[in-house]
Order: structure tokens, then sequence, then C-alpha cells
């Protein structure tokens, strides 16, 4: 399938399967990749690791403003995709822990902490043929995207996903404290001041409690038919 050099927007709530979805929509579409969450997850980890976040959750606003210009977060292409690297080191494993995931969503509700995270998708991003996908990447980081998409799926389904990834990984979790842990950050990434979770007016909404990926790829693949006169 023929596709045009435009950006694809992929926004939703928490664990319904974006990453996989954009995965294999780059893969498809010989397309970049682009995780925001891993940027969020990345900075969040980095603040860990550098006393910047306290073991209460506190966190040094000011030293982590004066970090985040010399916060090297890229990402690398290899045979098993893309992965988040923070300099020469590959942090994609620490950044899905449950440690890093109780405490990102306060840090990605940081002003700076958004703008940093911003710039770089954009940077990346500059030359289109790329996927990205987040929470406000269709509203605030690429409001021009040619193809956005706001996924969603019911909250129960989405714990029972990031529990078997979290369990497949090694990770011992618990379902109560895995939905638990869906449902407030669903309500901080939807309540934040500093760009919330939004749905683009003109995004198409897929909600995938029922669908297999497989289900999503054609279902993506006819709308980009529509849209763009390619089959
Ligand atoms: O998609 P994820 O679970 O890896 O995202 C991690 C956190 O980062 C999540 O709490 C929401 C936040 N996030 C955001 O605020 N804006 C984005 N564009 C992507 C993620």
């Amino acid at each position: 399938m023929n596709i045009p050099d435009i950006i694809i927007a992929i926004d939703g709530f928490s664990s319904t399967g974006k990453s996989s979805f954009a995965k294999l929509i780059a893969r498809e579409f010989g397309f970049k990749y682009l995780d925001s969450g891993a940027l969020y997850r990345g900075v969040t980890l980095y603040a860990m690791e550098h006393g910047i976040i306290g073991e209460n959750g506190d966190i040094d606003e000011r030293a982590l403003g004066e970090a985040l210009p010399g916060i090297d977060l890229n990402f690398r292409s290899g045979n098993e995709g893309s992965k988040t690297y923070l300099g020469d080191r590959c942090i994609e494993k620490e950044i899905r822990t449950l440690a890093v995931s109780q405490k990102v969503s306060p840090v990605s509700a940081l002003p700076q902490v958004r703008e940093y995270v911003d710039r770089k998708l954009r940077e990346l991003g500059s030359r289109r043929r790329a996927v990205i996908d987040g929470r406000d990447i269709g509203v605030t980081v690429f409001p021009d995207a040619e193809l956005k998409i706001f996924m969603t799926a019911d909250p129960e389904v989405r714990a029972m996903r990031r529990m078997k990834e979290m369990l497949g990984k090694g990770e011992e979790v618990k379902f109560e404290d895995v939905l638990a842990n869906v449902k407030e950050r669903d309500y901080i990434d939807s309540h934040r001041k500093a760009s919330p979770l939004a749905r683009a007016n003109d995004a198409v909404v897929l909600d995938n409690s029922d669908m297999t990926l497989d289900e999503q790829m054609a279902w993506i693949k006819k709308l980009i038919a529509e849209k763009f006169g390619n089959d």
C-alpha cells in the first residue's frame, strides 16, 4: 500500500495498545515510530536515578528544569524495532516498570517537561513519514497531522492487557493494583492543566475493547484508502 508523506497521530488512554498499533503501522508503511510516552518515562527514570524525585514522590522542579536540556533521549531502530536510549544506554526495559509507571504522570504534567518532549518530537518528525503515539499529539504537538486516531477501550480490558505484559516480563503484580493505576492515570492525564489528554475534533475514534491487532490494521488500511485514495 502506497501512502503519502504524512504524520499519523495516535492519541488515547493508557494501555489501549497505542504503541503496538503504532509499531505495526510503522513497519507496514515504512514509517518512523516515535513513542512520546517513552520520552516522558525516560525523563522520569532520569529524575528517579538522580535524586530529583524523592521516595515520597516529591519532584524537585528546579533541579529538573536545570537537568532537562542535558537529558539525551533518543530512539534507535534495530532488528526488534525502535528502542528508547538515554545517551548510549538502552532504557527500554526500565522505563516500563511499575516503579516508573507510578511516577510518570506527575512528571508529564509539568509544563517544562512537556516543552522538552514536544520539541524533541517535532524535531524527530520534521520530515514526516512518522507515526507518533501519545495523549496530545493531534491537538498540541502536530495539530496539522494528516491522520489522527483517538484510541479507547474499557478500563478492565486495558488493566488485563497491562498485567499480562508485566507478568510476561517477570514483574509480580496484582490485577487490582494495575486497574487502580490505569484509572488513576486516566484521571490525572485527563485533568491536568498542561495539555490534557484530548481528542482532536478531526480525530477518528477507535474503540478496540473487542478487536485484535489484525482487525485494527484492516480498519486503518480502509481508512487510509478512503482518505488518501490509495489501495
Ligand atoms: O503511553 P505511556 O503509558 O507510555 O505514557 C506514560 C505517561 O506519559 C502517561 O502517564 C501519560 C504521559 N504522556 C503524556 O502526558 N503525553 C503524551 N503525549 C504521552 C504520554
